[in-house]
């Protein structure tokens, strides 16, 4: 294993002077060796420094890590979530119906038909007006409260969907700041809005101190009444009863559906109400199907296999230490939050599963926005800034409005353009041709060069498909998922717990009463004079 590392250290440093315009005049079957598909899902890594020996080293790494039986283990409901001792299944949420998989003995499929049953019945019902409000009106709106899996799932894929959303407009709320809460009621009326709550462990102080505005406001306008417009998705059943929530409207999920990977199931509700039953069951699709490539493919044509060896090169062997997701696709605005839970709080680590400290770097840190927005923001960094980030491009061959398909044209110019912009960059000979038609001579032309070169060599990875379908959107969310999967193994990480969130949550519980009047004399001086100057006399 640590032969391994080293043969991938000394190939990079044996190789740091090829470029990847080089790679590319070196062989004419450059992209068609360094991509891959399954599908209509592509993945281009040809425009990175991998090398075929890079890539043979990589999936060396990847086996010596046993990453094939890692797979099996985690479809086969292993508890490979060991410090909270918990098997690791959301990929049953999507598998066929008719295929057992087996947890202590028992089949976990009839139980997880059952709810997505219940809750296509009960989508269809509000979708249909079937379903009706207190004082029998049809729903018109629902509001998702939840937060981190509960709620930037939902709310990623209903706006990636908004072409398929046809039923009551979904809404959500979040964050513990009164105004995110606040602004999104203050716009709908309690008469014909459902809410859900949507919680794992229904003791989140977010999504509990929003859900109680939420019912607070339900019952100014319903009294007695409100209860029959709230629904909830959580694992505690015993807690969404002691809140008041008729069993019949409450979704239950098992524990080895970790929160950031739930949104195939219940917490999936707002996007099955939105999108309705058969464009949900083409979600899943997606997913299963990218899932059986996980499963089958060999690692050399594996995608999620593949994307996660380009982030273990980047960020191990090439020492970049962020990455950028930059979908060409306004509708998958929200994907970039959404990844940089699945990716951070899942491999976020710095402690292998035998205890021990790790000793490369772990999750690299995920950030992203919408191209082209993103080429007017932060992509002078990209191109001539001092940090390299491997950027990672989404791109539909079709968007969803014909009447505007040169619209769309431009989109796939300008993605292609950055892409290709990153890996050449322009010389300083163009770049002193350039200044010259600028009008510039002598050394204010060398000094304007300067400014007008770009040093190229930058790598990118590009994920094409056909159109941002409910098909297309779950393969690229189970992609991601299993991508992660595939890095922590090679860490030898846990990616599954979180309890690096869990010191924070516990140190506002102990903040509270101080901000309210008490005192602690105890706690640090930079906390105490803040508390002092937010609740104090003023700032
Ligand atoms: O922030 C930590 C976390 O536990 C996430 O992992 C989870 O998705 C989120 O809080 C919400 O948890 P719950 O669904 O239990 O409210």
């Amino acid at each position: 294993m640590h032969e391994l590392w080293s043969d991938l250290m000394a190939h990079r440093r044996q190789t740091s002077h090829v470029t990847i315009a080089n790679l590319f005049s070196e062989s004419e079957e450059r992209f068609n060796s360094f991509s891959a598909s399954s599908s209509g899902l592509l993945l281009d890594f040809s425009k990175t420094s991998l090398d075929q020996t890079a890539l043979g080293h990589l999936i060396a790494l990847a086996k010596s890590q046993d990453l094939p039986s890692k797979i099996d283990e985690m479809f086969s409901g292993a508890a490979i979530n060991a410090t909270e001792q918990r098997a690791v299944l959301h990929t049953a949420l999507r598998a066929d119906a008719g295929t057992p998989v087996v947890l202590d003995g028992q089949d976990i499929m009839p139980a997880v038909t059952e709810t997505l049953q219940r809750m296509e019945g009960f989508a269809g019902a509000l979708r249909s007006g079937d379903f009706k409000t207190a004082n029998n009106q049809v729903f018109t709106d629902v509001v998702n409260i939840g937060i981190g899996g509960s709620d930037l799932g939902p709310a990623m894929a209903v706006q990636a969907l908004a072409p398929y959303c046809n039923g009551p407009r979904c809404h959500f709320v979040s964050n513990i700041d009164g105004a995110h809460v606040s602004d999104i009621l203050r716009q709908l009326d309690p008469e014909t809005t459902l809410v859900v709550i949507a919680s794992k462990t229904f003791t989140t102080i977010e999504t509990m101190t929003n859900a109680k505005t939420a019912v607070a406001w339900l019952e100014k306008a319903l009294g007695e009444a409100a209860p029959l417009h709230l629904a909830a998705v959580s694992s505690a059943l015993d807690k969404t009863a002691q809140f008041g929530i008729p069993p019949e409207r409450v979704f239950g999920f098992a524990d080895w559906v970790g929160g950031r990977y739930s949104l195939w199931g219940p917490v999936g509700l707002p996007l099955l109400i939105a999108i309705g039953r058969d464009n949900f069951r083409a979600f899943l699709s997606g997913a299963q199907s990218m899932d059986q490539h996980f499963r089958t493919a060999d690692l050399a044509e594996n995608l999620p296999v593949l994307l996660g060896l380009v982030g273990i090169w980047h960020n191990n062997i090439c020492g970049y230490p962020t990455r950028a997701v930059l979908p060409y696709d306004q509708r998958l605005a929200r994907l970039p939050a959404y990844l940089q839970q699945l990716d951070m709080e899942s491999n976020g680590k710095r402690t292998t599963l035998e205890g021990t400290q790790v000793k490369q770097s772990t999750g690299p840190i995920v950030w992203g926005e919408p191209g082209t927005n993103g080429q007017h923001a932060f992509y002078q960094l990209l191109h001539q800034g001092t940090h390299v980030v491997p950027a990672e491009f989404l791109i539909a061959a079709q968007g969803h409005e014909e009447e505007l398909a040169h619209q769309h044209d431009l989109l796939i110019a300008n993605c292609l353009a950055q892409s290709e912009a990153l890996m050449l960059g322009r010389s300083l000979e163009s770049a002193r041709e350039i200044a010259a038609q600028r009008g510039f001579e002598g050394e204010a032309q060398e000094r304007m060069a300067a400014h007008l070169s770009f040093p190229g060599n930058r790598p990118s990875v590009t994920l094409a498909y056909p159109k941002l379908t409910p098909f297309s959107l779950g393969q690229i969310i189970a992609l991601y998922e299993h991508r992660v999967f595939t890095e922590g193994v090679i860490w030898g990480i846990n990616s599954f717990d979180q309890w690096g969130v869990e010191l924070g949550k516990e140190l506002a519980v102990s903040l509270l009463p101080l901000v309210q009047g008490g005192e602690d004399p105890n706690k640090d001086g930079s906390t105490l004079g803040l508390l002092d100057k937010l609740k104090g006399p003023g700032i």
